[in-house]
């Protein structure tokens, strides 16, 4: 039977991924959505090699430009961000690949639960937002969430060999980032190149950041606990440089169970579309004997503040998730545009938490309001201090 698949961010790395990895899988694997926000040039390109039935371009600004690149085409053209909701209900839909970055993904991400569809999600701020409601939802519609990022894809391929009552503690892997051993002091004026210079995975540049600060890793920690369904006192992380060791279980027999291979997101993907099932792809084999040795270290708390407050954020639940999601997105932005300094990244986040109430029993409404409220702070805390 042949799956059709809706991939939403298709000009991003992962988007660009997941459709070098299904051209490989082959005749099995249909692609019927695909989406872009500014890069509708690549779109066009995307749409014309894969005959999507939908095409969305969420930025209304882009939709010219797009049509006039396409031609005539047979594909629909939808236009902004509810266009995703309703071209993942799509009947033309089996599996939803969710390659959007940040919030901007959260309503679709929704929608696909609701229509019961198969979630393979790489875009983790959804999950960190509003874990709880898309979990419940998913149970009631029974829509089938297999994660996509690296380090959750590992754990639930770890997840295989064991019952999740059987689960002692779940170790999330970090590659330590760019600026990994280094004193808050020498990282503190970090330029966005050095920042964007990630030693072993290469990915979008917001991602790429968070690597640099490990607030990936702290929302790797939140994105975790909702996956997995596991206290966040059972969630460990351990860097990793070498990046081989994707992520690993330890179940309570004292068993622990690791996923290893190249650094390279084809494999996740790939294994979120054809599970249960293993079949050859594109990614290059291990060879260990050419690595020669695998290294773990504890995290540095006290440089990367990040990880320390993901944790706290994790523990407190409700709106926080939400706040420290939509703080950082706004101050990566912040820094990825000039306006400030690679240490403000992390003040920010924590400035708008400490000014933050928390609302537990978060509603939809709730975690979407706490988001704005978190990114009019950033705007008003910058324009106090410049
Ligand atoms: N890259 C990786 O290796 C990796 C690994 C694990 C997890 N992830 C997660 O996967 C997600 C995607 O990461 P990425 O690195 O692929 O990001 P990326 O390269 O920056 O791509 C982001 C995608 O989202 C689209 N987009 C941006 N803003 C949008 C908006 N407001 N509305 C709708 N679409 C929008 C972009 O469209 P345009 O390009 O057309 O503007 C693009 O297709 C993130 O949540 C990230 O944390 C990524």
């Amino acid at each position: 039977m042949v799956r059709k698949i809706a991939i939403l961010g298709s000009t991003g790395s992962i988007g660009r991924n997941a459709l070098k990895v299904i051209d490989a899988l082959g005749g099995d694997y249909k692609v019927t959505v695909l989406t872009a926000h500014n890069n509708v040039e690549l779109l066009a390109e995307q749409v014309r090699k894969f005959k999507p039935q939908i095409a969305v371009v969420t930025n209304p600004e882009k939709v010219n430009a797009f049509k006039s690149l396409l031609g005539d085409c047979e594909t629909e053209i939808l236009v902004g961000n509810k266009a995703l909701s309703l071209a993942v209900s799509s009947e033309d839909v089996d599996i939803v690949i969710a390659a959007i970055v940040g919030a901007a993904g959260l309503e679709a991400i929704l929608a696909a639960a609701k229509a019961g569809k198969i979630l393979a999600i790489a875009n983790k701020e959804p999950l960190v937002i509003a874990g709880s409601l898309l979990t419940k939802i998913a149970k009631q519609t029974g829509a089938k969430i297999i994660p996509v990022d690296s380090e959750h894809s590992a754990v639930f391929q770890a997840m295989q060999a064991g019952d999740a009552k059987e689960v002692n503690r779940i170790i999330l892997t970090a590659s330590g980032g760019p600026f990994r051993g280094a004193t808050a002091e020498q990282i503190k004026n970090a330029t966005i190149e050095q920042a964007l210079a990630h030693p072993t995975w290469n990915m979008g540049k917001k991602i790429t950041i968070d690597s640099a600060t490990m607030m990936n890793k702290a929302l790797e920690i939140i994105e975790a606990k909702w996956l997995f369904d596991v206290p966040v006192e059972k969630i460990e992380v351990l860097v990793h440089p070498e990046s081989i060791v994707h992520s690993m279980v330890e179940f309570v027999d004292g068993s622990v169970i690791a996923q290893m291979s190249a650094p390279d997101m084809c494999l996740p993907i790939q294994y979120a579309l054809t599970f249960p099932k293993r079949v050859k792809g594109i990614t290059k084999h291990l060879r260990l004997e050419e690595i020669g040795k695998l290294t773990f270290e504890k995290p540095d708390m006290k440089v990367f503040k990040a990880l320390k407050i993901g944790y706290e954020v994790a523990k407190t639940g409700g709106t926080a998730a939400a706040v420290f999601n939509a703080a950082n997105e706004a101050a990566v932005k912040e820094f990825l545009e000039g306006n400030i300094k690679f240490v403000n990244i992390v003040e920010i986040i924590e400035y708008c938490l400490n000014k933050h109430k928390v609302k537990t029993n978060a509603t939809l409404e709730d975690l979407i309001s706490a988001d704005n409220w978190a990114r009019i702070e950033v705007k008003e805390c910058l324009n106090k201090v410049m």
